[in-house]
């Protein structure tokens, strides 16, 4: 029995518009060198206009489907990570389903902020080895520039757009070692968007206030982040049965360096063993991890059997992490 699910293809996609540090000095009170040395980025991609969370999840999950072998009408489930999705609703799982010609796929997102991939990640396990679904995508697509205050440069630095995706199926062998999720909602104010919802409609208001990006308290999170990340990922490597040492490669989100660093340090796991990415992608909520292991896996830093640990955490708060025998 196919009880057990694994990730047989990966994709991402960034947009081409490039904005480095030296552009945003031109834009805020700010410095190369101060990005560079509090963040570890020194660009990040930006999506054009006319593109929306959609249009750069179609074309990670046409990636990921072209290296899995699998056609879209074959999928029968997309679920899509965002916190910017194109509209309240449809969901922008459905404009993917559309995009790509899934005629055969339900379609439904996940909210979980910087942490969506893994709770997507877990949404799909269950749903696959409940029997009723055989062929899943999962995308992560964030166009976090359509959503920061560009004047604010304790964020404005830091955020911006990309995706990743994955392709999903039942297998015999147990691949998904580990996962654990948590949230803390009485940490929501550190990071948010004030206003659109139910709580504080669209009015002419909320849009000269600004209340239409994201807020964040930097450092308040900074600490909560490298204590809940390392703590998630211990579980994750106790829980698989394995020690830090196993780990080959080591995928946190991407929001700081410092933060992945001293995450890595807490674990076990070496610095050599970080994979990063946040250096020319910047942080792109829950598409940063997706992204990574795509990169990883076609650059071959990822081969068949490696111990994979992936964690992240961000908006809610929420949390999570996995440890995948690839
Ligand atoms: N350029 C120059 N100076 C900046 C700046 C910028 N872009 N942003 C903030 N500063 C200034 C601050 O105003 C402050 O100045 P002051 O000392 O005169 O008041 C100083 O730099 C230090 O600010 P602080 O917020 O304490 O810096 P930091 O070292 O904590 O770095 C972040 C700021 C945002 C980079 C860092 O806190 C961070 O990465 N936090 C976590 C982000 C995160 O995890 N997000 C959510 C997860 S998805």
């Amino acid at each position: 029995m196919n009880t057990e699910i694994r990730i047989v293809g990966t994709g991402s996609y960034l947009p081409e518009k490039v904005l480095t540090n030296f552009d945003l000095e031109k834009i805020v009170d700010t410095s190369d060198k101060w990005i560079r040395e509090r963040t570890g980025i020194k660009e990040r991609r930006i999506a054009a206009e006319y593109q929306a969370t959609s249009d750069l999840g179609t074309e990670a999950a046409l990636r990921a489907l072209k290296m899995a072998g699998i056609s879209p009408a074959e999928i029968d489930l997309i679920v899509v990570s965002t916190i910017t999705p194109d509209m309240f609703f449809p969901s922008t799982a459905c404009f993917i389903q559309k995009n790509i010609g899934a005629k055969n796929a339900a379609a439904f997102d996940v909210m979980a902020a910087c942490s969506g991939f893994l709770y997507g990640l877990a949404t799909v396990e269950g749903l696959v080895r409940g029997g009723r679904y055989k062929k899943v995508l999962l995308v992560a697509s964030e166009t976090l520039s359509k959503i920061t205050d560009w004047e604010d440069r304790g964020t404005c630095v830091l955020l911006a757009d990309g995706a990743g995706a994955c392709v999903v199926v039942p297998d015999k062998e147990k691949h998904l070692l580990s996962y654990n999720l948590g949230a803390s909602g009485e940490f929501g104010h550190l990071l948010y968007m004030p206003a659109g919802g139910s709580r504080l409609p669209a009015s002419v208001e909320t849009v000269k206030n600004k209340k239409h990006c994201l807020k964040m308290k930097g450092n308040e999170l900074f600490k909560i982040a490298v204590r809940v990340l390392a703590e998630a990922g211990m579980k994750a490597i106790q829980e698989a049965g394995i020690k830090p040492e196993d780990i080959s490669l080591f995928i946190p989100h991407q929001a700081n360096w410092r933060i992945m660093k001293a995450c890595a340090r807490r674990i076990g796991i070496p610095e050599d063993k970080v994979f990063i990415t946040i250096h020319k992608y910047g942080n792109t909520s829950a598409s940063t991890i997706p992204i990574a292991l795509d990169e990883a896996v076609r650059e071959g830093r990822i081969k068949e059997g490696d111990l994979i640990l992936l964690d992240a955490f961000g908006g809610g708060l929420t949390w999570g992490a996995c440890v995948i025998r690839w």
